[in-house]
């Protein structure tokens, strides 16, 4: 393995010159410095590094995900695959299809569904397949977000409005496919590192007039996942158990049907590699990837790779079936990624190149094609799960 390899999302590593922020970008970091700072100052001097990751991502109106700034695509900080153009969404439409086939119907709920870009492109080719759900349900938290995605589904699509609904939190139950890409890795983390007097957590202070890492001793639920890993004194890594807790949340009202997550992680042993001294966090800020998150608050992206053992386990502990683990490469190309790429004119120059464009960075092993990954988790469906027949990595988590 090499802990070197893509550091998920499509931007490149530069750890230096950052383009400085607009007055305006700054004023609204300033506001949400100030507003994480009093809860520093409440809390007694320090916060966890997962509540400050949450406020620094999700603060009402102020955290980057809340706030009005461009986050995807060129135009923004980072691009995701169904940013990319409509092949990724074309190609999850497959065992979509299939699945509501042997459902007999159903919905898909997509959790953070981003610009509304993949909820378009998959009603639209669900549509064309002849496989609409009944209703599509997206879960996003912020309220700009979710006029984003009704902005993009109105210019684009404008007759599925009517079958999209938004919700404020996850139904009651679920029959159907339970959609999220990349939604695990930006969840907050908890930090931590491994020192002779056993596993500390690195919590946020204030100091000096900015923010600076406390370390504190890890409390029981970090330390009895960590300890039994045997890192060695020095080892800093972090650790998602919000991610954990929202595969079982899911689980508990997944009547029938799957969750189908694709995210960029490995498995635990790769995960915590030994070689992996310095954990997977990264800040995503115009194209640019560095790894210091107590800068650029509220303004740059903060995201740390999924640990797919974590959240197998999760789902089979709440009673669901691990129904498939791949490579998103071996993903594509199982759900006909090959036919629908052979399908394109190579007399519309453009649009052959654009194709072209989307299956390279889509595939490709120094690309998206290996350190991203898709799992399924199910209850009640057939296996192999449509996609994951290909290459079977199941046995790997
Ligand atoms: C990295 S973006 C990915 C967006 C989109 N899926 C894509 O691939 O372009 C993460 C998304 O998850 C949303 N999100 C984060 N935590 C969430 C939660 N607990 N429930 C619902 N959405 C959440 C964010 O607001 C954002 O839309």
């Amino acid at each position: 393995m090499n802990p070197h390899q893509h550091n998920g999302r499509t931007a490149a590593p530069e750890f230096h010159a950052l383009p400085p922020p607009t007055a305006e970008e700054q004023a609204l970091s300033a506001r949400l410095q100030q507003r994480i700072r009093e809860e520093i100052a409440a809390a007694g001097g320090a916060i966890s590094f997962a509540r400050f990751m949450e406020l620094a991502l999700y603060a009402p109106e102020l955290g980057y995900y809340a706030a009005g700034k461009q986050k995807f695509g060129a135009a923004g900080d980072f691009t995701t695959a169904p940013e990319l153009g409509s092949l990724f969404a074309r190609c999850l439409a497959r065992p979509c299809q299939d699945i509501l086939a042997e459902l007999g119907g159903g919905d898909i709920l997509e959790v953070g569904a981003g610009s509304g870009a993949l909820a378009t492109d998959l009603l639209l080719e669900l549509e064309t397949l002849g496989a609409l759900p009944e209703r599509y349900l997206i879960l996003e938290l912020g309220t700009e977000l979710r006029a984003r995605q009704a902005e993009t589904l109105r210019d684009r699509a404008p007759r599925f409005l009517e079958r999209v609904h938004w919700l404020d939190r996850l139904p009651a139950g679920v029959r159907g496919i339970v959609l999220a890409n990349e939604l695990l890795d930006a969840l907050p983390v908890e930090r931590f590192k491994v020192t002779e007097a056993g596993i500390h957590r690195l919590d946020v202070a204030w100091e000096n007039e900015r923010f600076a890492w406390r370390e504190e001793p890890a409390d029981e639920p970090v330390r009895a996942r960590i300890e039994p890993l045997a890192l060695p004194p020095g080892y800093l890594s972090e650790i998602n158990l919000r991610a954990e807790a929202w595969v079982r949340s899911v689980a508990d009202v997944l009547q029938q049907g799957v969750m189908l997550l694709v995210d960029y992680g490995f498995p635990r042993a790769e995960f915590y590699h030994p070689q992996r001294t310095h954990g997977t966090l990264m800040c995503h800020y115009r194209h640019r990837a560095h790894d210091d998150p107590l800068v650029l608050v509220g303004l740059q992206d903060i995201t740390a790779h999924v640990d797919f053992s974590a959240v197998a386990e999760a789902g089979t502990g709440a009673g669901l079936v691990l129904a498939g683990y791949t490579s998103q490469a071996a993903f594509l190309i199982g759900c006909g990624l090959e036919k629908l790429a052979a399908s394109s004119d190579p007399e519309a120059v453009r649009a052959h190149l654009d194709l072209t464009r989307q299956i390279k960075t889509l595939t490709l092993p120094h690309e998206m094609g290996e350190l991203y990954k898709a799992i399924a988790l199910s209850r009640g469906l057939r296996e192999p799960l449509p996609g994951f027949a290909l290459h079977d990595r199941r046995g790997r988590l």
